[in-house]
């Protein structure tokens, strides 16, 4: 739910649990409003976040807390935060004395277009991305997009990459909607109805296919290539963001959609222009070439050893997934992108 008002937006929520069931966990670089649906009043704990934190032990400390405050099953937990720590307080919420009603209030653009929809909980390990999670649905999310006020306009684009994506295998109108969005004002009242229709997309999509079998699977537009790049990245100087990873990684699968599928070029020049303006060209090498098709061939989402299996486009809004891609043609995708 997309709300102008989160008190209103909370207080029916609210109203189904007992006071001291309720808890809230956000993340601490925010700072929870205090005029906010007496937010601030419940038993309220702040979690450092980052990726090495999204951690069994960060998931304990959740867990503890609860504990602590006496929850039962008739619990709720409601986490206000990013995509980190939406994943975190969802799996903990979904595990603890088998499973707690939680609510979602993203405060990142990522969070809000991506990670607190759909179901996936999850955390890291072993050094594995999310290896370890559930799927288990909020029972609401709220999308305050004011808290994008203090947002850094990086964390803004790298949510914004995400959106792009969901125009691309959606249709031409929201794609040009898209494309006319003004980067370099990030007028958050213009972008609120995008981040309605984005996050509509993304919800009809999943309500299709929950488990990710085959039509969620378009929402990984992007992300063969982008993974490799931002795990690439993560070994050397210059961490690539994720959101950044899945644009460059798109421009490659354009590239791809134009030279298999005979897309239309003109997606991806649009969308080269965009990177050009506004997120700068990937700070990547030749000898990157092959380790990054290394990498593309152990992805977690290709169902034999050795092949690519990336979601291509024949047009905007029309995706087809488990396309198989040879080294050479990921090669050339490659080349093409450090070329630009
Ligand atoms: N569950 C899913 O379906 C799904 C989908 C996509 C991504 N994810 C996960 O989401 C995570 C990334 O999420 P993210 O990009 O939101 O990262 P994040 O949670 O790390 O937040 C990014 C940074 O912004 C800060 N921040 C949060 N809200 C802020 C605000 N309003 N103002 C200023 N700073 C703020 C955070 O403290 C953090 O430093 C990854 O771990 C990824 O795996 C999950
Ligand atoms: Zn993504």
């Amino acid at each position: 739910m997309i709300c102008n008002d989160l008190s209103i937006a909370l207080a029916p929520i609210l109203a189904r649990y007992d006071k001291n069931q309720i808890v809230v966990v956000y993340d601490q670089n925010i700072t929870l409003p205090t005029d906010v649906a007496g937010l601030a009043s419940h038993s309220v704990y702040g979690l450092s976040v980052s990726e090495t934190a999204k951690s069994l032990e960060t998931v304990s400390l959740v867990w503890d807390f609860l504990f602590e405050k006496g929850i039962t099953r008739r619990g709720l937990l409601i986490a206000v935060g990013g995509g980190i720590l939406t994943d975190l307080c969802g799996f903990a919420a979904s595990t603890y004395k088998r499973g707690i009603d939680y609510v979602n209030i993203p405060s990142t653009l990522l969070a809000m277009i991506d990670a607190s929809s759909g179901g996936k909980t999850g955390f890291n390990y072993h050094g594995l991305k999310n290896s370890i999670g559930l799927f288990a649905p909020p029972v609401a999310t709220l999308i305050w997009p004011q808290w994008l006020r203090t947002l850094p306009p990086q964390q803004f684009l790298c949510g914004f990459a995400e959106m792009l994506k969901t125009g691309l295998i959606a249709d031409q109108c929201l794609w040009s909607r898209l494309l006319q969005y003004d980067l370099d004002t990030m007028d958050i009242d213009a972008l609120t109805p995008l981040i309605r229709d984005c996050v509509a997309v993304k919800e009809q999509i999943v309500a299709a296919d929950p488990r990710e079998e085959g039509i969620r699977k378009t929402l990984n537009f992007g992300h063969t290539f982008g993974h490799a790049l931002e795990e690439l990245s993560h070994t050397q100087a210059t961490p690539l963001d994720h959101g950044y990873a899945v644009l460059y990684g798109m421009i490659a699968e354009l590239y791809l959609s134009v030279v298999k599928l005979a897309c239309p070029k003109e997606p991806l020049q649009q969308l080269t222009q965009l990177m050009l303006h506004a997120y700068g060209k990937p700070q990547c090498k030749c000898s990157d070439r092959d380790p990054l098709i290394a990498l593309m061939q152990q992805d977690k989402k290709n169902e034999h050893a050795e092949e690519i299996n990336c979601t291509l486009l024949q047009a905007v809004g029309q995706p087809l997934i488990n396309q198989l891609i040879t080294p050479q043609e990921a090669a050339e995708a490659i080349d093409y992108l450090f070329s630009i």
